[in-house]
C-alpha cells in the first residue's frame, strides 16, 4: 500500500483559493512541501500537496491527505506517526526521518487555517512557514 501512495500519489496538487496553506522547506537537503486545505464547517473537506522530496516523504503526504479527509480540524490537530505506522510499515534506518517533512505540512497548513480563523492571516498570503531539519521532531523548529 505504502509503495502504492509512493508510485500514485493521491491529492496531488493544490487547491485553488484554499482556507488554509502551509509550507515547510528544510534548508539542509532542500525538500520543500506545500500543503492547502479546504475546510467546511469545521470538517476537512480536503487536502493537497506539492514536494519536491523522496519517495518516502510524497506516499507519506498522500497517506495524510486520505487520512484527514472527513476528520474534524481539531481530530486531524491530534495525528501523529503512530497513526499511520500500519499504513507506512517499517521503514529503512535512513528514511525513518522522512515523514517528518509531512507532518510538519500538516501541522504548517492547519496552524495556518487557525491563524485564520483567528484572523491574524498574513494580508500578503505568506502564510504557515516552518523548517524542517532532518533532525528535529515533526513540526519542530530548530
Ligand atoms: S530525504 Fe528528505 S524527506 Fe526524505
Amino acid at each position: 500500500m505504502f509503495n502504492d501512495h509512493m508510485a500514485h500519489p493521491r491529492h496531488f496538487g493544490s487547491i485553488p483559493d484554499p482556507d488554509a496553506r502551509g509550507r515547510v522547506f528544510n534548508p539542509l537537503c532542500g525538500d520543500n512541501l506545500e500543503m492547502t486545505l479546504r475546510v467546511q464547517d469545521g470538517v476537512i473537506v480536503e487536502l493537497k500537496f506539492q514536494t519536491y522530496s523522496c519517495g518516502v516523504a510524497v506516499a507519506t503526504c498522500s497517506l495524510l491527505a486520505e487520512k484527514v479527509a472527513g476528520l474534524r480540524v481539531e481530530e486531524a490537530e491530534r495525528l501523529g506517526h503512530g497513526d499511520l505506522v500500519a499504513e507506512m510499515g517499517a521503514l529503512p534506518a535512513d528514511k525513518v526521518h522522512c515523514p517528518n517533512l509531512a507532518f510538519s505540512g500538516l501541522k504548517a497548513v492547519l496552524r495556518d487555517f487557525r491563524e485564520r480563523e483567528a484572523g491574524k492571516a498574513d494580508p500578503h498570503g505568506v502564510l504557515a512557514y516552518e523548517i524542517h531539519p532532518h533532525t528535529a521532531s515533526p513540526g519542530e523548529r530548530p
